[in-house]
């Protein structure tokens, strides 16, 4: 027996009609980007380890565990791209793209990797659409636009019952205070906490806040909460970014526990959940990274935000509410009968398929039952039959397979037809 292969773990195929419904979310997403000045950056799938451990953060769960890694033959760390903001932020500078006026405007959508437990709605190689705006400013109608672009997609595709969180978490003048201040506290506690939240009182206490064990929660309600220590500049900030949520008509929930598991953020960080997810109903997270520029070796003063949506989670959370995707519609089988025939149902064939339609015909010679069975199978609107006494007059027989109605027509008025 031949070994027979499987798709790795945490990947998966996406087979039509699926492919379908992804294919419509994206186009729909470009539309709405583009309609808010977006436009699309193509980026490599792996880069240098270092352009993400820099901007992910080495003691973040995805840069410290799920990345995949591997050396370059000069002994090069490269790394499958867990994320796109580090990989738009490092072209943004190796192309001087902040020497353009204004906001630079990206969005990328394709696969990400991540090697994380595979489960409902988290894959290994996973989707993500995702927009960035970088630039000078940092103006908070920036930060309300960008979450109103993604709530404008999300009703656009149907989601019904999507809920947007936000947070700010400061910024490098006031986080440390409060990242010491959570750290106090959560010694005080430690021996309540399991491992993970242990270790994380050292290494990153703020993903402490982010923990989902449950004997955890009561202990964690009652923690500090940022917003109490922001700095007159990041409350500001943060309340001049709710009030234009607000003139926008956007509502939302505070939530001063999301802190998001990179550590390029700060200012503004939000969430977005759908229902029907379980566990793992985040769709889309996003945040301020304004300093990441510089960090990545750029220019000073350069400010970002932006988000990404995770495109399975989001179709997970759709298909749980619409019915599901039927197979795409053939437009057309063409029914050709005997040889004489073959010539002449290849070339309207082709001329039908030049217009855009789909068109399905037989490699061999076939009887008429036969093939209006396999034009009913393939769900096709209409059958085309070119026989020998249509093709001696000029015409062919339309049928329109719901109704079972045939008319005869010429290829002009066929096409004319099939246009309406
Ligand atoms: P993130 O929160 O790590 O942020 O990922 C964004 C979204 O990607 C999540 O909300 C989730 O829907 C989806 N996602 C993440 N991991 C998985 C997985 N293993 N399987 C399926 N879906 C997943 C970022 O990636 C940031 N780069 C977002 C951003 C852009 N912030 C600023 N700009």
């Amino acid at each position: 027996m031949k070994r027979r292969f499987q798709a790795v773990k945490g990947t998966r195929d996406i087979l039509p009609p699926e492919s379908a419904l992804w294919n419509r979310v994206e186009q729909t997403a470009r539309e709405v980007l583009a309609a808010y000045n977006y436009h699309e950056i193509r980026l490599p799938l792996f880069e240098e380890t270092e352009v993400f451990a820099r901007s992910v953060g080495v003691d973040t769960d995805i840069v410290s565990k799920e990345m995949y890694t591997f050396a370059e033959r000069d002994g090069t760390s490269l790394s499958l791209r867990p994320e796109a903001t580090a990989s738009v932020v490092r072209a943004y500078i190796e192309h001087g793209l902040f020497q353009q006026p204004g906001l630079t405007k990206l969005y990328y959508i394709g696969p990400m990797f991540r090697r994380e437990r595979p489960q409902k709605g988290r894959y290994r190689q996973f989707y993500q659409i995702g927009a960035e705006a970088l630039g000078p400013s940092d103006h908070p109608a920036i930060d309300a636009e960008v979450i109103e672009m993604v709530l404008v997609f999300i009703e656009r595709c149907g989601l019904k019952g999507a809920a947007l969180y936000l947070n700010s978490i400061g910024c490098g003048t006031c986080r440390p205070t409060y990242v010491e201040l959570l750290r106090r506290e959560l010694k005080k506690v430690e021996s309540r906490l399991g491992p993970d939240s242990q270790r994380r009182i050292e290494t990153n206490p703020l993903r402490v806040l982010d923990s989902k064990v449950e004997g955890e929660q009561p202990i964690i309600t009652k923690l500090p909460s940022i917003l109490d220590h922001l700095c007159a500049a990041c409350r500001e900030h943060f309340e001049h970014v709710q009030r234009a949520l607000k003139d926008r008509g956007i509502t939302y929930q505070i939530n001063p526990r999301l802190v998001r598991g990179l550590d390029y953020y700060m200012r503004t960080t939000f969430e977005i959940t759908a229902p029907g997810l379980g566990a793992q109903d985040a769709i889309c997270g996003g945040g301020r990274y304004d300093g990441l520029v510089e960090l990545l070796g750029g220019p000073a003063g350069v400010k970002g935000i932006g988000w990404a949506l995770g495109t399975d989670r989001f179709l997970l959370a759709l298909s749980s509410q619409q019915s599901a995707v039927s197979a795409e519609a053939l437009d057309v089988y063409v029914a050709w009968l005997g040889e004489p025939t073959r010539r002449e149902a290849l070339r309207l064939a082709r001329r039908l398929r030049e217009k855009n339609l789909s068109v399905e015909m037989a490699y061999e010679d076939t009887k008429l039952r036969k093939s209006l069975e396999l034009a009913n199978k393939l769900s096709a609107r209409y059958t085309i039959i070119v026989g020998e006494d249509e093709l001696k007059q000029g015409k062919f027989t339309l049928r329109e397979m719901s109704s079972g109605q045939q008319q005869l027509l010429t290829e002009s008025e066929l096409r004319e037809w099939l246009k309406r």
